[in-house]
């Protein structure tokens, strides 16, 4: 209980009062937030009620920061803007996890084990054969790195720093491999090996399209704007998936089910899912000329905006500003995409429209990185699992800081329980 005089009180602070008895707390503000557990103070048995996590900060973390109001998006304090412009994800992929740009030697060291570690035991590979035909590659994703933890049963040694970083390594390493491997099996094609030769991304095009062609090389121009949108979904702080791959990080879980965990969390349609989302809603609209129609039923609440709001960003998602750019560079090389211009044209009269402005509901990363995929040749099943490729080396980086912050528990939120209150037991014969 707090029982300063109001001058003592320090102005970065917020003072709670329980009117129910009268007594006050203040907490410290620090970095944006107050330490909820001074509640505690007041009453041991009260909690914060905060469905969503709307105003809930679950940790402290030093990789992302995401200014939602202003649309600013750093990794480790660089802007989203210049590490799309001059770096490659595989740096950005140490970056996030290592919290420094590599010098020279570190990235050829980092980049040879990423390229050393691609192949996949031929067990998991034929694993994948027991799909169904038609298996969703996301749902074949999820079970097949959940199995990687059975071939790495060292892996469970999570406080062991060198034992981590090798799955970390092996994670990103193996990750575009499966994604590959599970696209040729829907569609009916051996699978493709990886090379060493080649990029991270241009390696992943080759292992989707490289057929009866020994000597495929993809087009530069392509795996080069891949591996944009690699960058811009690397990591994007404490999401769905992200704080999917913490939870069952803080139960101590191998990193392989916890990526799987995470990956089963973006497969959802609001979060990595919305970007499919995108192209059949763009099919659903159909033409230029109906777009009008379709803004009236999003403001009447029958259908969404696909790939447009966002719970963090309340200005324009500076990610969306660079996959615009990119699409250019990659229509120029595939040929426009047809949806290209219903896009553009939604994008437009929702940005006039007073239903979307005043909720501050701007196109995000989802709304244009579909149009590229499909015009690249991935099928729409594929897109969630390009973008869990992309946000591995962020949950890793995440999983990675929650296993060394000290103030770090298993996850274990509170409920208000609204049930009934207490009641006997009746036999079936008698309900
Ligand atoms: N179309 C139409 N109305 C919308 C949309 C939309 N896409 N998004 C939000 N709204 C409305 C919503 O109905 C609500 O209106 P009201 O105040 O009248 O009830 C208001 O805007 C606030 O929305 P909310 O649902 O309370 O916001 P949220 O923070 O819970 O949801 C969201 C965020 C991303 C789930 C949501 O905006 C959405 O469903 N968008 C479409 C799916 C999508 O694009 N998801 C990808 C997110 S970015 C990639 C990622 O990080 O996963």
């Amino acid at each position: 209980m707090d029982d300063r005089g109001d001058d003592d009180v320090a102005e970065d602070s917020v003072t709670i009062t329980d009117n129910r008895t009268g007594r006050s707390t203040t907490v410290p503000i620090e970095y944006g937030v107050f330490p909820s557990g001074g509640l505690r103070d007041l009453d041991k048995s009260l909690f914060m009620y905060d469905p969503a996590f709307l105003s809930t900060a679950s940790c402290a973390s030093e990789i992302t920061d995401l200014d939602g109001e202003n649309g600013i998006l750093r990794y480790r304090g660089y802007p989203i803007e210049q590490l799309a412009e001059h770096s490659n994800f595989l740096e950005v992929a140490y970056l996030l996890i290592h919290g420094e740009l590599p010098t020279k030697d570190q990235y050829e060291e980092w980049h040879y084990h990423v390229t050393w570690h691609t192949y996949i035991h031929e067990n998991t590979a034929d694993f994948m054969r027991g799909f169904h035909h038609d298996a969703h590659p996301m749902g074949m994703l999820v079970s097949t790195v959940a199995a990687l933890s059975t071939f790495y049963p060292e892996a469970k040694n999570i406080f062991d720093p060198r034992n981590r970083e090798i799955q970390i390594i092996r994670l990103i390493a193996k990750i575009p491999t499966i994604a590959a491997f599970a696209y040729r099996y829907t569609v009916g094609q051996p699978r493709e090996y990886p090379v060493n030769h080649l990029s991270y991304a241009g390696n992943f095009l080759r292992m989707m399209w490289a057929v009866a062609d020994p000597d495929f090389e993809p087009d530069p121009v392509l795996a080069k704007a891949l591996d944009v949108l690699f960058i811009l979904h690397a990591d994007h702080e404490q999401n769905c998936s992200t704080t999917t791959m913490r939870t069952v990080g803080s139960a101590q879980a191998d990193p392989f089910i916890c990526h799987a965990a995470a990956c089963c969390a973006l497969y959802g349609p609001l979060h990595g899912g919305a970007n499919e989302a995108v192209i059949r809603m763009l099919h659903d609209v159909g033409s230029f000329d109906d777009v009008p129609a379709y803004i009236e039923q999003v403001k009447k609440g029958q259908v969404k905006l696909q790939g447009f709001g966002h719970r963090v960003y309340k200005a324009y998602d500076p990610r969306a500003t660079i996959i615009k750019q990119t699409a250019d560079d990659v229509f120029k090389v595939t040929g426009t995409n047809p949806l290209l211009d219903i896009a553009l044209k939604l994008e437009e009269v929702a940005l006039q429209d007073s239903y979307f402005v005043d909720r501050n509901l701007y196109p995000n990363v989802d709304f244009y990185s579909g149009l590229i995929y499909e015009a690249m040749g991935f099928p729409m099943d594929m897109f969630t699992v390009l973008f869990a490729i992309g946000r591995t080396p962020g949950w890793l980086a995440h999983w990675q800081e929650l296993l060394n912050d000290p103030e770090q528990k298993i996850y274990r939120p509170r409920q208000a329980y609204r049930g009934v209150d207490v009641r006997e037991y009746v036999p079936i014969g008698d309900r």
